[in-house]
């Protein structure tokens, strides 16, 4: 929890610096969102989604990730009235019934930004950018940029013949569900799993090769802006991404082991497909927060320790109690990390716990230290103690 709190502080930070807006969405959404806008043929809709009937009847959908709930929340708030772009970042929770392993869990948690309006490639320089910053300040260094387009509408009907034609030359070797896939949407078998499936997709034709003139231009212009901004990256052409959204860019965050911690790209149409009024370009990612934690633990990248207890105070004493109390919660407002007895300790118990938990310096308050105004302050790792006026105390922490 504290290294996930460092991770969402670091994230909140970043978002304040390029001007980007926290949103929450609901947990739930109506089932159709998901079927609509993730794609009927995903895995993440076929097989992956908490789907429950609620008591009304109404088929809801545990959010089994964060674009779609933001862009209802866009259209709903109608924040595509304002000047654009519109800039929003969550960290939410997501679910998806999959099964469970070493950085995949059925409940997982997303840092995820979806920038609104702008169908320029700065869209995603900004998108990216934020990120090799964030990975920069977690001291993140084994996780590498892949990127590919895989085209528009336009580019996709004439891509999707090309790989049908192809995956109709390999059909019989193809498990049952890309079988089926391939009729309703091609682009989906080439997430397939299934190793037979795999070696086959390895030699499928390429969304790049089939980007009509405008969506080449766009992939070149983010190119030359990626190398012009000194932003390391590699072309992958098997990057598709296993959401139906995508139009143009997608790319991935991969560390040395193959395992993503983050996924994004362009989504020129979901806008549209949600509410056919609006037709708004959009781009943005997910990255996964115990993915990064994984990360950080294999790279052996220590983020800021556990702040210390700065004084524990001792209390000896029942009739002393309110007095250490009123102490402890003085300097507690002051801003110090301050322990107390709420044990019934003896004075030695009292200071072999506040060893145990680790407290820099310690203070026993009793009738005599409350009769003197004066108490000695023992610094835990010297053993040297000062004598100083019960209300110095914070001063000299
Ligand atoms: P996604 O690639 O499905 O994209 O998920 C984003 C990230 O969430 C992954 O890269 C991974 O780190 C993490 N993740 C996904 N599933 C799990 C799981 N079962 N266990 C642990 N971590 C997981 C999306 O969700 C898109 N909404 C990203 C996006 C936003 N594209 C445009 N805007």
């Amino acid at each position: 929890m504290y290294k996930r709190t460092i991770i969402e502080e670091i994230a909140r930070k970043l978002c304040k610096s390029y001007h980007i807006k926290e949103i929450i969405t609901p947990v739930f959404e109506h089932t159709i969102l998901f079927q609509r806008g993730v794609g009927e043929t995903t895995d993440v809709v076929q097989k992956e989604m908490y789907t429950f009937q609620d008591k009304g009847n109404r088929s809801i959908t545990l959010k089994p990730e964060g674009t779609a709930g933001a862009v209802r929340a866009y259209l709903e708030n109608s924040l595509y009235a304002e000047s654009q772009p519109t800039k929003l970042f969550y960290i939410t929770q997501a679910f998806r019934y999959e099964n469970p392993q070493s950085g995949r869990l059925r409940q997982h948690h997303q840092f995820g930004v979806e920038i609104f309006g702008s169908a320029s490639p700065l869209a995603e320089i900004e998108i990216i950018s934020l990120l090799t910053e964030f990975m920069e300040e977690l001291g993140l260094k084994g996780v590498k940029l892949y990127i590919n387009s895989i085209g528009c509408k336009n580019c996709r009907k004439t891509y999707n013949e090309a790989l049908l034609d192809f995956l109709n030359e390999h059909a019989n070797e193809l498990c049952g569900t890309c079988k089926e896939r391939m009729q309703k949407n091609p682009l989906r078998v080439l997430d397939c799993k299934v190793p037979t499936c795999q070696e086959i997709i390895k030699d499928a034709p390429r969304t790049i090769d089939y980007l009509d003139e405008e969506c080449k231009g766009h992939f070149e212009e983010l190119q030359n802006l990626l190398k012009e901004m000194d932003i390391s990256y590699q072309v992958d052409t098997g990057i598709v991404r296993g959401l139906d959204y995508y139009t143009r860019t997608v790319f991935e965050f991969i560390n040395s082991e193959g395992l993503t911690l983050c996924g994004g790209g362009r989504y020129d149409n979901l806008v549209n497909e949600i509410e056919e009024k609006q037709d708004i370009p959009a781009v943005g990612f997910g990255f996964g927060i115990e993915r990064i934690i994984k990360e950080l633990d294999a790279e052996g990248v220590e983020l800021a320790t556990e702040p210390a207890v700065d004084l524990y105070v001792g209390i000896l004493g029942k009739e002393s109690r309110a007095a250490a109390y009123r102490l402890v919660k003085s300097l507690r407002k002051s801003g110090l990390i301050v322990e107390t007895d709420y044990m019934d300790r003896s004075v030695k118990a009292q200071m072999k716990y506040a060893n145990k938990i680790g407290a820099k310096n310690t203070v026993i308050i009793g009738a005599d230290e409350l009769a003197a105004g004066k108490v000695n302050v023992k610094n835990m790792d010297t053993g040297n103690q000062i004598e100083v006026d019960l209300e110095s105390i914070g001063s000299i922490l």
